[in-house]
């Protein structure tokens, strides 16, 4: 299976970042058919994005979308057209920083209503779960929202990010990383039958730097990364999706 290796740049960039990090890209990435590099740009920098990515070997995606269930107008909303129109291709569902706004729209229907895209669906639990030992049932009943949404047409990939560790420079060790991602496929494979635990792939995401990454994604059920922090700094983010792995 491939790795998957994405950059997550949350509110970060300007034009001129935007063309630097491309025009590096272009004459520094290495193409590999093992590997799938996904960049998410804020939603205003994607269709220059789109421009500069030219033969690069990389897919875009949006962060967050805001859904309007009523088909009624959205001040500031976005709608799949629009992403189409754009030629991205993932979207994010229920990134930590985006789920505490999210009470309008359930992820499970959000979930529903982006299934033409691939889906990167965010799952992790906070530092007082981990606390009291509740990691496992956190992610359960977040992966229940995928559940309910869910159907075999879906292309979904789960990122388990530990709310704790992003942006924090701390990471789960490299054993809890494995067990994490193993009860994700296993739970899912017992829920939804029809989605194989081989082809269930799951991503780590929370302080990924080139210091920790061939590690992580070296370890056993990892099947990629996702990077904030790290990926604004492209010789950083190239050099990790070179790594060879
Ligand atoms: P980080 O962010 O790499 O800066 O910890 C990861 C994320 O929030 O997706």
């Amino acid at each position: 299976m491939k790795k998957i290796i994405a950059a997550n740049w949350k509110n970060n960039g300007s034009k001129d970042f935007v063309k630097k990090y491309f025009s590096y890209l272009d004459k520094n990435l290495e193409k590999s058919p093992h590997k799938e590099i996904i960049i998410f740009p804020p939603d205003i920098y994607c269709s220059l994005a789109e421009e500069l990515r030219k033969d690069n070997p990389v897919y875009l995606g949006c962060q967050n979308i805001n859904i309007n269930i009523n088909n009624s107008t959205l001040t500031g909303g976005t709608t799949f057209e629009m992403l189409e129109d754009n030629f991205l291709e993932y979207i994010l569902i229920g990134h930590s920083e985006n789920r505490a706004n999210e009470e309008k729209v359930s992820l499970s229907l959000k979930t529903k209503l982006c299934e033409t895209m691939k889906i990167i669906f965010c799952v992790g639990e906070d530092k007082s779960d981990r606390d009291n030992n509740l990691i496992s049932s956190k992610i359960y009943s977040q992966l229940d929202d995928l559940i309910e949404a869910y159907n075999d047409s879906m292309d979904v990939i789960i990122a388990y990010e530990p709310i704790w560790a992003i942006g924090t420079g701390l990471t789960p060790s490299l054993k809890d990383i494995s067990n994490t991602h193993k009860i994700i496929k296993k739970y899912l494979n017992q829920k939804l039958p029809s989605y194989k635990e081989k082809d269930i792939m799951v991503m780590y995401g929370g302080s990924v730097s080139f210091d920790n990454a061939k590690e992580i994604l070296t370890s056993q059920f990892v099947d990629g990364v996702l990077i904030g922090g790290a990926s604004l700094n492209v010789e950083e983010f190239t050099r990790i999706c070179n790594l060879q792995i």
